[in-house]
């Protein structure tokens, strides 16, 4: 495990702490330290975000996850959700190991967010198959590798409504480091280009687009949540804490 620096730790508590001050997050932090072991693969300003965009986020349909692991963002997802009386998550990982699958439920459980959640111990290819409801949210952090998260790509990306949001972890485009250059080849060739989405922003290393609108385009525009969203992560730009 790579050292971490004082300086690197300071800058860390203080995004936390700032991240709270203003936006009052406390629930998600609390929740989070009172749930266990969840592995330590997103940082606390992603997950904040993801709790947000599953609160806040426009339009109506399901949330999916794809890659769950121990259940950290699957909790942020599902609180975020369950504050605002919203949609179930569909948590999706074929997770082989037991131990863990039983440690994802018992996170959960002890995160009093078990009820806002299906958990799907699949393949995501082959949950798409039987998965018939509109998705809002969309968060990709599954097999990482180049053909598996062009294929998440391509399966889900029917499913997302007009105006809905895709997310994608561990998007490092600046130092394209070996074992994550699969999501950012994905990313580059099927997303960043592509006339069917709208780059909205970049929170530390979760990149998310939207689904470009179509006929709803009216009623996306006079909620005007997306915009929001646009201007949550500006606001961290202007504070230095996030990285575009
Ligand atoms: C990086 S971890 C997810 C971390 C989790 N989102 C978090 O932040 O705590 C990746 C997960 O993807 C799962 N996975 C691997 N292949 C998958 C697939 N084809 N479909 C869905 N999940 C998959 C793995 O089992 C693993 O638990």
């Amino acid at each position: 495990m790579p050292l971490v620096s004082f300086k690197e730790k300071a800058r860390r508590i203080l995004q936390v702490f700032f991240a709270l001050a203003a936006y009052r997050d406390f629930k998600l932090l609390f929740v989070l330290l009172k749930a266990g072991e969840l592995g330590q693969m997103t940082s606390f300003i992603e997950s904040n975000f993801l709790y947000r965009c599953a609160k806040n986020g426009w339009g109506g349909g399901a949330i999916v996850e794809i890659g769950s692991f121990k259940g950290r963002t699957t909790i942020c997802l599902a609180l975020g959700s369950k504050m605002t009386g919203r949609e179930m998550v569909y948590a999706i990982d074929p997770q082989p190991d037991l131990s863990i699958r039983e440690q994802f439920i018992r996170n959960l459980t002890r995160a009093k967010i078990i009820k806002q959640v299906v958990p799907l111990f699949q393949k995501s290819e082959e949950a798409v198959r039987d998965f018939s409801s509109p998705v809002r949210l969309l968060f990709i952090d599954g097999n990482h590798e180049y053909e598996a998260v062009k294929q998440d790509i391509l399966l889900w990306q029917g499913k997302v409504i007009d105006g809905g949001i895709i997310a994608f972890h561990d998007y490092f485009p600046e130092t394209n480091p070996a074992f994550l250059a699969g999501v950012n080849k994905a990313i580059s060739e099927l997303v960043l280009n592509s006339p069917e989405f709208i780059v909205e922003g970049r929170v530390d290393s979760v990149l998310f687009v939207s689904k470009k609108r179509t006929e709803n385009k009216a009623l996306f525009d006079q909620t005007n949540k997306i915009n929001k969203l646009r201007e949550y992560c500006k606001a961290k730009l202007d504070h230095t804490w996030f990285k575009y």
